[in-house]
């Protein structure tokens, strides 16, 4: 079972364990982006946003274990968005881990953010995002002892690759690429951490077949580490795969802005990234070019 299967990472984790002959199902909810997945092998179940209705659909389910990508990520929060942070990212997380400690489904895997740290590993949230990421794992440290769940935090870093419905980094960078309009940019020395998302899915794979094999309950917690550049770095990087007119210094680095991201010591144990970012951004480009603005 997947949850986020609509959004970028969780639809290419879906349909990669859809490949591999896995029988996949994911909660969506009314109004979501059912484009981005785009697989009539993935089993779509509507949430009506009830608890009752989370747990009745694992119950039917009966799912061998679950990947939580669920969340809405927001850099800054004003008001108006707290009630739908704590919605996304902790009243769906904890309906979920009610689901599936009522149907006795024992693995998961979430995902985490490198924003829940500052750059020696403490806690230290960049924003209410982050926070509330923080407070679902605490939620998932009280299924683990009451109820003998295993369980999996992932923690990412910036991620890049096809069928990226962000408007993030890279697609700005495409942008300004196929129009030769400058992209406006701060001064660019804060570091950066990307990871290609097909490397992303395969760490998914690898923490829930870790996950399967704990001996006992427990939470742990690890990090997908992606290759570390300043934004200047990537600009030339990406440059050197396709001109791209970019202003630096045009804009002020973001409120908060993380200059020194996490420097995590915790990468999962066997995993490691497979596709450097300039073969990445390759491949992305090429696709580009071939006609599928992917
Ligand atoms: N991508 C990254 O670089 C990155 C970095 C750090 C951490 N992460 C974490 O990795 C996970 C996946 O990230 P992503 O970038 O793939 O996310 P994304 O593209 O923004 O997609 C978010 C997904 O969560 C779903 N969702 C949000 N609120 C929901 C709710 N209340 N009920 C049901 N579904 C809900 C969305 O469904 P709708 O279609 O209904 O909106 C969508 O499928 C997230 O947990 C994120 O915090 C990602």
């Amino acid at each position: 079972m997947v949850t986020g299967a609509t959004g970028f990472i969780g639809s290419h984790l879906a349909r990669s364990l859809a490949d591999r002959g896995d029988e996949v199902h994911a909660i969506t909810r009314p109004g979501s982006h059912h484009s981005v997945l785009g697989d009539e092998r993935v089993t779509l179940h509507e949430h009506d946003g009830t608890t009752r209705h989370l747990v009745q659909i694992v119950a039917d389910v009966q799912p061998g274990a679950a990947f939580h990508l669920a969340s809405l990520f927001l850099a800054q929060h004003g008001p108006d968005d707290v009630e739908p942070l704590v919605r996304s990212n902790l009243l769906f997380g904890a309906q979920l881990l009610e689901a599936l400690s009522s149907a006795r489904v024992l693995y998961l895997v979430n995902a985490g953010t490198s924003w829940q740290h500052s750059r020696d590993g403490q806690y230290a949230p960049a924003c209410l995002y982050a926070a509330t990421k923080q407070a679902f794992e605490q939620l998932v440290d009280f299924y683990v002892l009451r109820d003998g769940l295993r369980a999996t935090t992932l923690k990412l870093f910036d991620t890049y690759g096809p069928r990226d419905p962000r408007r993030k980094l890279i697609a700005a960078l495409r942008d300004a690429a196929r129009t030769g309009e400058a992209l406006a940019l701060s001064p660019g020395q804060q570091l950066i951490d990307l990871l290609h998302v097909d490397d992303v899915v395969r760490g998914f794979g690898m923490a829930l077949e870790r996950t399967a094999g704990l001996p006992e309950p427990r939470h742990e917690r690890w990090a997908l580490r992606g290759e570390r550049h300043s934004l200047r770095e990537i600009v030339a990087i990406f440059s050197r795969v396709i001109p791209t007119p970019v202003s630096f210094g045009s804009r002020p680095y973001r409120p908060g802005e993380i200059m020194v991201p996490w420097e995590a010591d915790c990468d999962l144990p066997g995993w490691q990234p497979t596709i450097d970012l300039e073969s990445g951004l390759r491949r992305l480009l090429a696709a580009d070019a071939d006609g599928g603005r992917t």
